[in-house]
């Protein structure tokens, strides 16, 4: 009976597994349908960046939260089809029913949405009702590192978009403060490794940062330590004038590296020197592994491009959603 139990168990995981795995991502998976597309999409992100260097860093962004903000969960052996990945919903506006992923608190910073509503309304004209929005992101955060001085690749395509956005979802979101257990914890449940949070995390070569994502360390630190001991102390002087204990100005901060429009490994270099903005990133340092890689990607900028987009390719493939919207902002 047990064992009649077990090979019923398995041959459903096995038939769930084929049925999933039958609608993998492609790269040739607009060849025939909208062969354009990429092209499409990299004019408008080329258009976009020549009017403001602040666009690319803002789609690598809304890429990584649109993938993370649902994830896909096995319970008792079914798949809620509607909780995971790369599904465009961080594109989505709140209606008067729903307040959308994009009012959510960690929202601080998201922008630019404006570009992939461009590249949208380009695809849609050439091949009308035929490429998903969480696609058409996805093209256009690979297109910002690759404008920017980073890696170029194929992205694998073949998302679908999903319906449901909810400001209280972005809770999933790991928080600036996090330990190092609990980044690995939110990768995990993402089916993503210490190395893809290493190199991912990475992304923070590029753009701009608030005030109030590293306050914590900078102010109050902890009962003994005004600032947190494990930033430079130069570093530390700086953002304390930039952002004082009681900050009026809510659009100040600082760039994520020393080099914030430029998909370089500077990130790395100057984590290990103490000069990381959040704690998150500074966490990364307090596990051997995870410490060794930030070590090889410091001194090699051709091995971190070579593993972010391994990883960007494993976070992107996190699906989503199963209809084509015609407008990235509103389901019909
Ligand atoms: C590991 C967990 C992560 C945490 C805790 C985190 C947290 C944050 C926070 C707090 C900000 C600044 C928001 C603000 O103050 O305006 C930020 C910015 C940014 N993050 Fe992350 N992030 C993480 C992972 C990632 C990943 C995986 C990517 C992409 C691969 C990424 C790309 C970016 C970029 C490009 C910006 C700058 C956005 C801009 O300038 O518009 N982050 N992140
Ligand atoms: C899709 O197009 C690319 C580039 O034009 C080509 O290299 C590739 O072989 C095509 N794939 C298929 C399956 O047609
Ligand atoms: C972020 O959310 C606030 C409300 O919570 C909203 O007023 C603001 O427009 C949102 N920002 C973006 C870029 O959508
Ligand atoms: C990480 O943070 C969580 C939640 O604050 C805490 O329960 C846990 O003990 C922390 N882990 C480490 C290793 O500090
Ligand atoms: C404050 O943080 C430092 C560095 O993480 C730590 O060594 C110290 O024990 C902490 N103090 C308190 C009171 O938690
Ligand atoms: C979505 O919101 C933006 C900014 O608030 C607005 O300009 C746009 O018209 C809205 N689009 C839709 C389809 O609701």
């Amino acid at each position: 009976m047990a064992n009649m139990l077990t090979v019923f168990a398995s041959s459903l995981l096995l038939a769930i597994f084929c049925i999933r795995s039958s609608d993998a991502l492609d790269i040739n998976y607009y060849n025939q349908s909208c062969p354009n597309v990429e092209s499409l999409v990299t004019v408008a992100v080329k258009k976009a960046i020549a009017n403001d260097g602040t666009v690319p860093a803002a789609l690598l962004r809304m890429h990584f939260h649109d993938c993370f903000i649902r994830w896909e969960q096995l319970i008792f052996l079914f798949w809620f089809d509607d909780v995971k990945g790369c599904d465009g919903s961080v594109l989505l506006n709140s209606t008067q029913q729903n307040s959308a992923e994009k009012d959510g608190p960690p929202n601080i910073s998201l922008h630019a949405f404006y570009v992939i509503d461009r590249a949208k309304t380009a695809v849609e004209s050439s091949c009308p009702g035929v490429v998903s929005c969480a696609d058409i992101l996805a093209l256009a955060a690979r297109d910002a590192v690759a404008l920017s001085g980073g890696p170029n690749w194929k992205v694998p395509v073949g998302r679908k978009d999903g319906r449901i956005s909810k400001a209280s979802d972005t809770i999933q979101l790991p928080p600036p403060t996090a330990n190092f257990s609990q980044l690995r914890l939110s990768f995990a449940q993402r089916g993503l490794s210490i190395a893809d949070l290493v190199a991912l995390s990475g992304g923070h070569t590029l753009g701009f940062a608030h005030c109030s994502s590293f306050q914590n360390r900078i102010h109050n630190f902890n009962q003994s330590a005004d600032v947190d001991p494990s930033l430079s102390s130069s570093f530390a002087v700086g953002l304390r004038k930039i952002c004082p204990a009681h900050n009026k100005v809510r659009s100040a901060g600082a760039g994520l590296d020393s080099t914030a429009t430029i998909f370089d490994n500077a990130y790395f270099k100057l984590l290990l020197q103490g000069k990381s903005l959040f704690s998150s990133d500074q966490a990364l340092l307090t596990n051997p592994r995870t410490k060794q890689l930030i070590t090889q990607f410091a001194s090699s900028q051709a091995k971190f491009n070579a593993e972010f987009v391994k990883s960007m390719v494993k976070m992107g493939s996190l699906k989503g959603g199963k209809e084509v919207r015609l407008d990235c902002r509103s389901v019909r």
